[in-house]
């Protein structure tokens, strides 16, 4: 298919993330905020991006920082105001930006009306029945109901004190609801034209592929030595891995959801689409959340997942491309839960020229391609100090934390908090010494920064790979090499140690120096 010019405009879409703690902050507290994103949408125009989507910003006690909300049709005081909401938005598509918010429809916060509710209710209420509680096994119902484990570790089950419990696939925070009620569509149909209404132009659909569980909620078979289910874990398979007893992931059932959301956003000027946030177990597996009648985009967790490999990377373009037949494919590197790119390649100059590699590579690929703030910037993971972790899934376990990629973003100056907010002190989670050769003002303007490598790959994407067709045709130039031809573009990454000789053309991209021959962890677009 040809990406012709009446394609709605998420289909080619750069769209770059925002995580609100950390993108910029206004009113000085240490935390980002709503007016903070829009004082700095300029940065996202001059990027040349055409979207944002901003991680949940609703009413929220915060304790996996939004993803636990209390009400969906309101802003935390911590980030601002409705009008605050209002202002990005119109801010935004002034800019010639999209915006895409986060929806959370698999779980609320425990202090979310209707989950109080709940609690304050009996066994068998009609309350209770927007969650799933159920008795507990054993002779006093002592034991959880069935052996499911929470993403973040430990128990998928709490005791409330009259016996019964309730499930939570993350935190004990976030009960799940039971989307087999009819009410629980209903309020997530409403929540979809409150924020329709105020001129969104799409949502990012939090565990997409968890709705709906094995309606018996039978036990999750375990293979011998097989940890308990994480749903990124999913991924595993999707590299490769056998596939797993997922009774609480990825339900048939779960599609007529999005079907139902589908037609609410046909009913809107202005191509508003959806993303999935689905860690199903296989490509076919994530197709079926993009069929036609379903959401616009799915992200390919299979490409973050790679590892720095051209066999790799080439299988995911494949398996991709095949199973997406007509749908949109989409690329993402880094995002808010994961090990930033540079840091997963190895870190320091090589992990660095290797991300730049990686971001030129999937720029070229058709479809659209999701940022995550401060990879423009060719930011590392931190190493947060164990006392200044936050992410509930390192509470609850002392295992793995995410805090590390959350750390707020360096704008300017020498020290934190490097232009974050107007403060003198360390923002929210703290900032590393060493980052005043990586804000914003100290790469603006110099060659070879990862900024101007960013702005000029955008232009370029824009200017040459836009109008070419979608059809991708691998190369082999040699087990260490991806290649590939998109229209009269040529790609070529080195994932190898030694040079390798060039394709014919003339470069018209590059993520970092190049001879007559393509340096180690390169990657260049010819034409
Ligand atoms: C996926 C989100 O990206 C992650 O940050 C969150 O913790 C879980 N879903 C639970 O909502
Ligand atoms: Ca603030």
């Amino acid at each position: 298919m040809n990406a012709e010019s009446s394609a709605p405009w998420w289909r080619h879409a750069v769209v770059y993330q925002v995580y609100p703690r950390s993108f910029s902050d206004a009113n000085g507290d240490g935390i980002g905020d709503l007016p903070g994103i829009t004082s700095r949408l300029t940065h996202l125009r001059d990027l040349g991006v055409d979207a944002l989507w901003i991680s949940p910003f609703y009413t929220s006690p915060q304790h996996d920082h939004g993803y636990d909300v209390a009400d969906y049709r309101d802003i935390d005081p911590l980030f601002g105001t409705l009008a605050d909401a209002d202002e990005l938005i119109a801010r935004s598509h002034q800019l010639g930006l999209r915006v895409i918010v986060d929806l959370v429809p698999n779980h609320t916060s425990d202090q979310h009306d209707w989950f109080q509710a709940a609690l304050a209710a009996a066994p068998g209420s009609p309350e209770r029945a927007r969650y799933v509680f159920r008795d507990g096994r054993g002779p006093n119902g002592e034991e959880p109901p069935n052996n499911w484990s929470s993403v973040f570790g430990g128990p998928a089950w709490e005791r409330v004190p009259d016996g019964q419990w309730y499930l939570h696939l993350f935190d004990r925070t976030q009960p799940d609801l039971d989307w087999r009620n009819p009410e629980v569509g209903d309020m997530f149909e409403d929540v979809l034209r409150f924020w329709l209404d105020r001129g969104v132009d799409g949502f990012r659909v939090d565990v997409a592929h968890g709705l709906l569980k094995e309606e018996s909620l039978r036990d999750q078979i375990l293979a011998e030595g097989e940890e308990p289910t994480s749903g990124a874990s999913a991924g595993e398979s999707m590299m490769g891995g056998l596939p797993r007893d997922e009774p609480m992931w990825d339900q048939p059932e779960v599609h007529d959801v999005y079907r139902r959301w589908r037609r609410v956003l046909s009913e809107y000027d202005g191509d508003r689409m959806l993303v999935a946030e689905a860690w199903t177990q296989t490509a076919a597996s994530l197709a079926r959340y993009v069929r036609p009648d379903e959401m616009h985009q799915a992200f390919n967790f299979a490409w973050l997942l790679a590892p720095w490999s051209a066999e790799a990377f080439a299988g995911v373009v494949t398996s991709t491309l095949q199973a997406l037949d007509d749908a949109a494919p989409t690329w993402v590197l880094s995002n808010h839960d994961v090990v930033r790119h540079v840091t997963r390649y190895g870190g320091g100059p090589v992990g660095l020229a290797r991300a730049r590699a990686a971001t030129v590579t999937m720029l070229a690929l058709p479809g659209s391609a999701y940022l995550y703030q401060g990879e423009e910037l060719g930011l590392e993971e931190v190493d947060v100090a164990p006392e200044h972790r936050q992410d509930p899934a390192w509470v609850r376990t002392g295992r793995s934390s995410r805090d590390g990629c959350r750390v707020p973003i360096p704008w300017s100056g020498d020290r934190p908090p490097y232009g974050f907010g107007p403060g003198t002190g360390q923002p929210w989670l703290p900032q590393p010494s060493d980052w005043a050769r990586r804000t914003v003002a100290a790469e603006d303007g110099v060659a070879g920064s990862t900024l101007e490598l960013y702005r000029e790959a955008l232009a370029a994407r824009r200017k040459l790979a836009a109008a070419e067709p979608d059809a991708v045709e691998l190369l082999d130039l040699g087990a260490e090499v991806l290649a590939f031809r998109r229209g009269a573009l040529t790609v070529v990454l080195n994932c190898g140690e030694a040079p390798v000789p060039m394709p014919a053309g003339e470069v018209v991209l590059a993520s970092g120096p190049v001879a007559d021959t393509l340096p180690a962890d390169t990657a260049v677009w010819l034409r």
